[in-house]
């Protein structure tokens, strides 16, 4: 480890990311449930949901009503939600319109460093896009709310093949030039490996500096804790999980889940960093929630549970 840090800050993102390729639609009062749970276990950044067209991704129906039951819930003395960021995508003026009735803290926008998968997450091209999210970040933020930016197929794309580094370098610069005080960085559909991760990584750490960027890694060949080892090591300290490996992106028919939380928490404590998660609860969290997503869920190490000691 070349950094003297060992506090990594993981934003759980199983609610939107994971749940909005589901087939099945889970009812907000599930999905409130998975957040308290979710709190309860120590997680300190929530992404809720999307602000996006219910039907292109009808998953995400009911973010609005999620988002305000849980803000209300926080108003409560013992709240578990005290200390959490809720935040959600957000894709356009519309959009930001439902987050400011939500009351969301905090919004995503999110582009691509590929044209083809532009077109087809949010039917607009990369530069339509930055054109929209000018706006949107402004007005988000005279109202006081913060926004990420999420940047997608860092890493190569499955509809265009190779993505050039340069542009994922100037896209996130390009993110940030517009306001984003953060920038994750997506391989959406799983194809990174270390070494490109810890190429790529490096510069945008000249880029854009250490503290703006969040990974973002989904798990579709197995390298996605290869990938986050290759980030710690190069000083990047925060990851984009998801409870039990839940998740893909409905726009990028090879990509499964993000990598799942409790993976990426076992494997950081045991490494002796910190990340104010309990271990034991995130796992209980993902086994309750298999039989109401109705399936098995892919971590690991919620299907071979905990060694003793
Ligand atoms: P569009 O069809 O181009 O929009 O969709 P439009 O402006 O032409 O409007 C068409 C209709 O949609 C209209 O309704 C609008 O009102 C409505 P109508 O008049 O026909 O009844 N509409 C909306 N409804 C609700 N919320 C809105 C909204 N905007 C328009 N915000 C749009 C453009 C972006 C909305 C659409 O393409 C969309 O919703 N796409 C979904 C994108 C999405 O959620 N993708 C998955 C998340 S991204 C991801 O997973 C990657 C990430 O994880 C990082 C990584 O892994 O790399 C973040
Ligand atoms: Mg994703």
């Amino acid at each position: 480890m070349k950094t003297n840090d060992t506090t990594v800050r993981i934003v759980e993102v199983g609610l939107r990311d994971g749940l909005q390729n589901e087939k099945k639609t889970l009812a907000i009062t599930d999905r409130h449930l998975l957040a308290r749970k979710l709190a309860n276990a120590g997680c300190r950044e929530l992404e809720l949901g999307a602000f996006v067209s219910s039907q292109w991704v009808p998953q995400m129906a009911g973010s609005s009503e999620l988002i305000t039951a849980v803000l209300e819930e926080r108003r409560l003395k013992s709240s578990p939600f005290k200390k959490v960021r809720i935040s959600a995508l957000v894709p356009n003026q519309r959009g930001l319109e439902a987050a400011f009735e939500s009351r969301v803290e905090r919004i995503a926008v999110f582009a691509s460093a590929s044209e083809t998968f532009s077109k087809k997450n949010i039917n607009c091209t990369i530069r339509e896009s930055f054109v929209r999210y000018k706006d949107v970040i402004d007005e988000a933020k005279r109202n006081g709310l913060t926004v990420r930016g999420y940047l997608s197929m860092c890493f190569d794309c499955h509809f265009e093949g190779k993505v050039s580094e340069a542009k994922v370098v100037k896209y996130a610069a390009k993110l940030a030039e517009l306001g984003c005080d953060e920038i994750s960085i997506g391989d959406t559909i799983g194809v990174a490996d270390p070494r490109q991760v810890a190429r790529i990584g490096r510069a945008l750490i000249s880029e854009l500096g250490k503290k703006n960027l969040a990974m973002h890694f989904h798990d579709t060949r197995g390298t996605a804790l290869a990938n986050i080892l290759a980030s710690l090591e190069i000083g990047l300290r925060s990851f984009d999980t998801s409870i039990g490996g839940l998740g893909g992106c409905p726009y990028a028919p090879a990509a499964t889940g993000n990598v799942a939380t409790e993976d990426v928490v076992y494997m950081l404590h045991r490494m002796g960093m910190k990340t104010g998660l309990d271990l034991n609860e995130l796992v209980e969290t993902a086994r309750w929630l298999q039989p109401i997503i109705g399936h098995e869920l892919p971590s690991k190490v919620s299907r071979a549970g905990l060694p003793i000691g």
